[in-house]
């Protein structure tokens, strides 16, 4: 794992074994707000209410430090849960000042307490982490705890389709609370695909306005109440438009398979490759050359 230092001037981690930066060049602290802070709508919440949070992969530790301090002064009481397999991240984050210096005092004390005592409990906040491959883990957290907010941040489904299977996120949507949102910075057709399968409504993060690139950033996934219809825009969403609506109908759409929970990446590519030669859903290449071409 090494360091590199994003647009924004936060630090973030390059990793080796997965052969994937953690964030975006553009800026890790900047991600964080973009895609998981500012999409959650924490306004939504009344003073008083015990938010639920699941950190998916928490990394370096950006995307729940950048709630917490969100929330850490309206009165907002936590209940926080984190996934993730490796402890260097956070370990190497916390000892790199540019890193600490993005962070109040109490936050960091929070991170600090996540990587040496597995969590924290104050009084209005309190937290577990669950070291360890998320697809297990997960399983450890009780029934009854069911969330409002998911952040989803593992590597590309590529690199790592053991955290995008259709198997994993249906065990993640069951653990939403009616109206709870799971966030991603992946746009890909399989993730969305299997997401609305299970049952969510699907938008889409705007295009990054600075990168000159007019692709999604990334998925906001709702449970929503029975029969209610969740507005067409928020805060850095949208609909998805009908390019990314029909891309859910070719081949990429194709799910990750991961039956037991223990296949290694290479299995779930190979097969998923196998489903989609066989599949009767259109080539991707074609939608690819009505939509790309005509931009
Ligand atoms: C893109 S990084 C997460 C970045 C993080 N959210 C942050 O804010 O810094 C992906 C993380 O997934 C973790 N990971 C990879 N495979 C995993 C697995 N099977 N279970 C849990 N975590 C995993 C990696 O260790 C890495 O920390």
């Amino acid at each position: 794992m090494s360091i590199y230092s994003t647009d924004d001037g936060s630090k973030s981690l390059h990793s080796n074994h997965f052969n994937e930066n953690f964030h975006d060049s553009n800026g890790a602290l900047k991600e964080a707000y973009e895609k998981y802070v500012i999409p959650a709508d924490l306004y939504r919440f009344k003073k008083g209410v015990k938010l639920n949070v699941l950190d998916v992969c928490i990394g370096l530790g950006y995307n729940t430090a950048c709630l917490i301090e969100a929330i850490k002064n309206n009165s907002i009481e936590l209940n926080w849960w984190g996934l993730e397999l490796d402890k260097r991240p956070l370990s190497i984050a916390l000892n790199n000042q540019t890193f600490k210096e993005n962070w109040s005092p109490s936050v960091l004390t929070i991170l600090k307490s996540i990587r040496d005592f597995e969590g924290w409990v104050h009084p209005r906040s309190a937290g577990q982490i669950l070291w360890g491959d998320a697809r297990q883990q997960l399983n450890l957290i009780p029934n009854s705890t069911k969330f409002d907010l998911i952040l989803h941040d593992a590597f590309s489904p590529k690199n790592c389709p053991e955290l995008w299977s259709e198997e994993f996120l249906k065990t993640l949507t069951s653990k939403l609370t009616c109206g709870g949102r799971l966030i991603t910075y992946c746009s890909a057709a399989a993730v969305r695909a299997t997401l609305k399968r299970a049952g969510l409504q699907l938008r889409s993060l705007l295009p990054n306005q600075d990168s000159g690139n007019s692709w999604s950033t990334g998925t906001l996934a709702i449970l929503s109440p029975s029969k209610e219809t969740i507005n067409p825009k928020g805060p850095n969403w949208q609909l998805l438009t009908p390019m990314e609506e029909e891309h859910l109908l070719t081949r990429a759409a194709t799910p990750y398979r991961d039956l037991s929970g223990l296949d290694d990446a290479q299995e779930i590519l190979a097969r998923r490759k196998q489903e989609q030669h066989a599949s009767s859903l259109e080539k991707t290449k074609n939608w690819q050359r009505r939509w790309l071409t005509a931009a």
